[in-house]
């Protein structure tokens, strides 16, 4: 299988599974307890439909938003997610690198494994920052300083992982950053000595958002205990407040999943929130963002700007979620399966895919641009 049979996430996905060792595969790939929501997350387009109209004249078609003062050239943006480095040698230089092509926004991770300030330095398409709360308070104020100090516009606060949702995959596999391993998984890195090579003949992992203030030597974490003993579960309102004032430009909460939290959002000066379930990786049994994304927008959609991420695997998926009022959509899985597949390349191709989906659904929708999209050319089932 090769980067040219790739159609589909489906194929991104199975591809990726030849090519990277199985727990960082499966690091990826899984999500919180039995992953009912990692499943509902896609399935919940499902229960909706698109009702198309017809002879309006689409040959130019404009898949342009502006979302948390961004303007983007398409209506998805690739969602911040940690360690890409691991997943290819090129890490969050593809990701940003593809982002900045198709003009669109790209997320770096706290625990990202090439600095906030590089990627700013080298790339003038709308970037956002992923900020996990730490206990460690030296660490937030450095985050948030080396963030304004980078020119970064857009500071995305993650909510919803104070504690390291239970992701049985990487128990069993011994997923853990530094990498410590069952007999099991070490077998498994044996299996593809491709993916082996190319990490050793590359630059070294490293966490540079992190790496000042936290010692990555001691003892080997998997990500569920890293949250639990790294990330700060008094973080309250209040907190949030104070960063959002500190931080004074557009500011988003990124796992808001109920109308209550949205207000309160809105009233402690957010300018966007991303309605969220972190993928299925934490609450096992939660609703989708997709599910509460109507709900959501009627609240407080005159008030910031809502967003939604988890599941999403097509262009009609983003559809759904436009016509329902989300000002964006944030890609996961979808770009960093094409990443394992095949660096930028993979992400390019993904990019290219969506885009090719998107302009056509819009046509077959009858659609010029997102703002002729809403909740009229929808039925739930
Ligand atoms: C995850 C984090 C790191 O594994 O965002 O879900």
């Amino acid at each position: 299988m090769r980067l040219t049979d790739c159609h589909n996430f489906h194929d991104f996905r199975r591809l990726a599974q030849r090519r990277l060792p199985g727990p960082i595969f499966n690091y990826i790939d899984g999500g919180a307890d039995d992953e009912q929501t990692l499943r509902r997350n896609s399935a919940a387009f499902g229960d909706v439909d698109l009702v198309p109209g017809i002879l309006r004249g689409v040959t130019d078609v404009d898949l342009s938003v502006t979302t948390m003062g961004q303007k983007l050239d398409l209506p998805v943006y690739l969602s911040p997610t940690a360690l890409q480095r691991l997943f290819h040698h090129q890490g969050e230089r593809a990701t940003a690198a593809a982002a900045e092509k198709f003009g669109t926004m790209f997320g770096v991770s706290s625990l990202g494994t090439v600095s906030m300030e590089e990627l700013a330095r080298k790339h003038r398409t709308p970037q956002c920052y992923q900020f996990y709360f730490h206990k460690d308070r030296g660490l937030n104020r450095a985050m948030m300083q080396k963030a304004k100090e980078s020119g970064i516009k857009v500071m995305m606060l993650t909510v919803d992982s104070i504690t390291g949702g239970n992701r049985e995959r990487d128990l069993r596999t011994g997923f853990s950053i530094p990498f410590r391993l069952t007999l099991g998984g070490m077998a498994q890195f044996a299996m593809k000595p491709m993916w082996g090579l190319n990490y050793l003949t590359h630059e070294k992992f490293s966490l540079p958002q992190l790496d000042a203030h936290i010692d990555m030597q001691g003892d080997s974490l998997t990500i569920g205990r890293y949250f639990t003993e790294m990330l700060d579960p008094s973080m309250t309102w209040d907190d949030v407040a104070l960063m959002v004032r500190d931080w004074g430009g557009e500011f988003c909460l990124k796992g808001v999943m109920s109308t209550e939290d949205a207000r309160r959002a809105a009233e402690i000066g957010c300018t966007g929130i991303v309605l969220s379930n972190h993928g299925g990786r934490q609450l096992d049994g939660s609703r989708t963002g997709f599910d509460q994304l109507d709900e959501i927008v009627q609240a407080v959609g005159d008030r910031l700007d809502v967003m939604m991420d988890g599941g999403v695997q097509r262009g009609t998926h983003v559809l759904k979620a436009l016509s329902l009022g989300a000002k964006a959509v944030g890609l996961g899985r979808f770009y960093l399966y094409a990443l394992a597949a095949a660096g930028q390349a993979g992400v390019e191709r993904a990019l290219t895919q969506m885009k090719a989906e998107l302009l056509r659904d819009m046509r077959l929708m009858g659609a010029r641009s997102v703002a002729d999209l809403g909740r009229d050319n929808l039925r739930f089932r």
